[in-house]
């Protein structure tokens, strides 16, 4: 039980040493780790590294057992991206698996013809809701470039898994509860994860052996396992006889892009991280080169986190309007990121005064908190960090009959109507407008650190709010947090539009929040916490190496330290 509970957090497992690959300039850690939201992903994770692999085997095989055992967060249905840095040439790669907008949608496909306005819930739920999936392209992409076992091998612990049963647990029966009756709505769905139309028991054995299948077909025939064949047949006909507009051209043309990670400086630190069509990368970019102008440590806890406040407003602002798919519009990465440009920003933030979000003109967006997020580092010095979604808990809650996983609501990230708000309030612009083919902007942010003294890999799920997170994670590993710390810290997020501080329960003394009120911030206490941020951390003066999960779901191990995870 105890080790099970360790098992949870982190994993570490030490290599001999004849195992592994020196990188130059790097050295390597003493052991591997791997934060994941979920111990039964980790320890798919952790059964590759015992078998030979290496991290991105290990990013394989977690990658692919959280869309088994988290299907709210991510899945086959799904897409994500692979952040990845090889110790041995100190090649970094960024695998772009997002989701395409299918050939036959249009810009205004969700608009009511008659009204011009938002048709209520189409991009949520059902079958136009969902974009073609990436995930499994990044998983044959990323196993067949940069593994070093099979891909049978990355995935077998996952097919057990599929097939003997898989455990149901609290995030799970959470998450549930929110889409239980559309999951309930749809005949594959209620039959996959219901149990007589109810939530299942936590604790519950959940089978799924189309799942397995699915990864079988996946090992045995690479991308066209699932993207030509009986998958791809299964998905166009059950999606268009729901009323979807998905065709065998949109599989077999689905292909994952490397793209170059943007890779900036943050004062003595080197920030690896997603470009778009994240606009996280971006982001965290402005942001942590607009605060490097101030002398951080010398400035009061109410002044950092105005200061803090006020830089996102100038981020979130600026990729509202900049921000898309930049195989189809032209993303000025280089001027927003350049830090003459941060510096201009920063001379506008007024250091006594928060800014009103409407004398900065522009539009943004609100995504919904879903996802998730995991980090690997192996005992050679190999990176992973990965970020993967279905978009809204259990995406749009439609299992086609016979493939075991759940679609995405993925098309709800593009601006559906740009300029005004949608269905549920959000706005966005041109920039990410739908188009046939196109991706739609994410916010998922998985991001590697570096410095003299350590690594960190991080990231998190929770829609437009993983920015700030990796933002304030960045900034507490800098001032000295553990892992766990880091992945605790409690939240305070600011996103332009709306313009307020939204910050959990408890995350500010009374004292912190009236000195915040006081320089003209509005706070907003939101009712619940949010994000699942998992980070890997490597010490690089004695190679020792820890794993925090966030303690914020007791599924990911509430409290568990390092000290107690080790697994030599
Ligand atoms: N669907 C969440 C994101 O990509 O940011």
């Amino acid at each position: 039980m105890i080790r099970r509970v360790v098992l949870i957090l982190s994993l570490f497992i030490a290599l001999p040493l004849a195992a592994r690959e020196a990188t130059p300039e790097w050295g390597h850690p003493d052991s591997a780790a791997i934060a994941s939201a979920n111990a039964q992903a980790t320890d798919a994770g952790l059964e590759v590294l015992r078998r030979g692999g290496n991290a991105f085997d290990a990013a394989v095989a977690v990658s692919a057992a959280l869309g088994l055992v988290e299907p709210e967060s991510s899945g086959l249905g799904g897409g994500g991206f692979f952040l990845l840095r090889r110790a041995s040439d100190g090649k970094v790669i960024f695998v772009d698996g997002r989701e395409r907008a299918p050939l036959a949608a249009t810009r205004d496909m969700f608009l009511d013809p008659a009204t011009g306005e938002p048709k209520p819930l189409q991009t949520v739920d059902g079958p136009l809701a969902a974009a073609i999936p990436g995930l499994p392209a990044a998983l044959v992409h990323v196993s067949k470039n940069y593994g070093r076992v099979s891909l049978a091998d990355a995935l077998a612990p996952t097919i057990r898994m599929a097939e003997r049963g898989w455990r149901f647990g609290e995030k799970n029966a959470a998450m549930m509860g929110w889409r239980k009756a559309v999951l309930a709505a749809d005949a594959g769905s209620a039959a996959l994860f219901l149990k007589n139309g109810e939530t299942p028991e936590q604790g519950a054995r959940m089978r799924n052996p189309d799942y397995a299948r699915v990864l079988r077909l996946l090992a045995e025939k690479g991308h066209d396992g699932f993207y030509a064949g009986d998958i791809a047949t299964r998905l166009v006909e059950g999606v268009r006889a729901a009323g979807g507009i998905w065709t065998q051209e949109d599989l077999a043309a689905y292909r994952v892009v490397e793209r170059e990670p943007l890779v900036f400086r943050h004062g003595v630190r080197t920030v690896i991280t997603a470009p778009p069509p994240s606009s996280g990368g971006v982001a965290l970019a402005q942001t942590l080169q607009m605060l490097d102008g101030f002398d951080w440590s010398k400035q009061s806890e109410i002044q950092q986190l105005h200061l803090r406040i006020e830089a996102m407003r100038r981020a979130y602002r600026d990729r509202a309007i900049f921000l898309g798919d930049p195989d189809f519009v032209e993303v000025p990465v280089a001027l927003l990121t350049n830090p003459a440009y941060a510096a201009g920003l920063r001379a506008s933030i007024n250091p006594v005064r928060a800014t009103p979000s409407d004398m900065l003109p522009g539009i943004t967006k609100t995504e919904r908190p879903d996802t998730t997020h995991f980090s690997i580092i192996d005992a050679e010095g190999n990176l992973a960090a990965v970020t993967q979604t279905v978009n809204l808990p259990y995406g749009n809650a439609m299992v086609i009959p016979g493939t075991g996983f759940l679609l995405n609501n993925e098309m709800d990230d593009f601006s559906i109507k740009p300029g005004v708000p949608n269905a549920f309030g959000l706005v966005g612009d041109d920039a990410n407008a739908i188009e046939p083919g196109k991706r739609p902007l994410s916010s998922m942010t998985p991001t590697m650190v570096i410095d003299a003294d350590k690594i960190a890999v991080l990231g998190t799920p929770g829609g437009s709010r993983i920015i700030s997170m990796v933002i304030q994670g960045v900034l507490s590993l800098d001032s000295g947090a553990t892992a766990l710390q880091a992945a605790a810290q409690p939240r305070v997020h600011h996103q332009y539009l709306p313009d307020e501080v939204s910050i959990e329960p408890g995350a500010l003394s009374d004292e912190t929040r009236a000195g915040l009120e006081a320089l003209g911030h509005t706070i907003k206490v939101e009712p619940r916490t949010w994000g699942n941020m998992q980070v890997v951390l490597w010490h690089r003066a004695d190679g020792s190496i820890e794993a925090g999960a966030d303690p914020r779901w007791k599924n990911v191990g509430k409290g568990a330290t390092t000290e107690g995870s080790i697994f030599r």
